[in-house]
């Protein structure tokens, strides 16, 4: 397995918990992916540390030296990558849209984490937006990227209760838990080949046993 292990970048722009959460699980040289990278565009993201303790290399592409320049930002991240010679990208808490060109490069290439049951909650302030709703019900999901902002085919999602004394801070705790489950999960479905994109929906390798399928679609939640 370990020489075909996919090689992954992840792009970060804060304290990257669902960074550590991909290289812990890539420390089991079962694990279908290596995390050869992990990118940011802010010099200052509490992650990339954490990343350089794991012995990870990191690049930093500051968005500030490219003012309102979205493309050659873009192209610049891309450059790292390619040099780097990434097959997969996983957007893990990147605060920057990505341009429409950058991201068909990487079309079915480049998976995100999204802190709400899209398509429910595209953007931010997902937790205070789901608790003023009165949902009863909040999660997260991993998706295909695509130039629309958090939208894409879904890959994996998990959910967890609302407690009615929740505020945005509790319940956004209680959701990171499961995010650190199903990015994982995600990952290795997509960077072992056994997911695919059919007519911008997932599909799941029938040789997956379906117990599994079940786990990796919707893991239980332990806390
Ligand atoms: C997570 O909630 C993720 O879903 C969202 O941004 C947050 C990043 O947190 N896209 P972390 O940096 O992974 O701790």
């Amino acid at each position: 397995m370990s020489s075909s292990r996919k090689r992954v970048a992840i792009l970060i722009s804060g304290r990257g918990s669902n960074m550590r959460s991909l290289i812990e699980a890539a420390e089991d040289a079962d694990f279908p992916a290596e995390i050869a990278l992990v990118l940011s565009n802010r010099p200052d993201a509490g992650g990339l540390a954490v990343a350089q303790e794991a012995g990870i290399a990191t690049a930093v592409v500051d968005h500030k030296a490219y003012p309102k320049d979205r493309a050659g930002f873009d192209a610049a991240v891309d450059e790292v990558l390619r040099e780097a010679e990434i097959e997969l990208v996983c957007l893990a808490g990147f605060m920057r849209l990505l341009t429409p060109g950058f991201v068909e490069g990487w079309r079915d290439r480049m998976i995100n984490i999204h802190p709400s049951l899209l398509p429910l909650f595209p953007g931010l302030h997902t937790h205070e937006r789901a608790i003023e709703a009165g949902m009863r019900l909040a999660g997260c999901t991993v998706h295909y990227v695509r130039p629309e902002m958090d939208s894409g085919p879904i890959i994996a999602q998990a959910s967890v209760p609302i407690a009615f004394d929740d505020t945005p801070e509790t319940l956004a705790k209680r959701v990171l838990t499961v995010e650190h489950e199903i990015y994982p999960l995600a990952l290795a479905l997509v960077a072992a080949g056994l997911a695919r994109v059919e007519n911008e929906r997932l599909v799941i390798d029938p040789s997956l046993p379906l117990d599994t399928t079940d786990m990796l679609i919707a893991p239980s939640f332990g806390g």
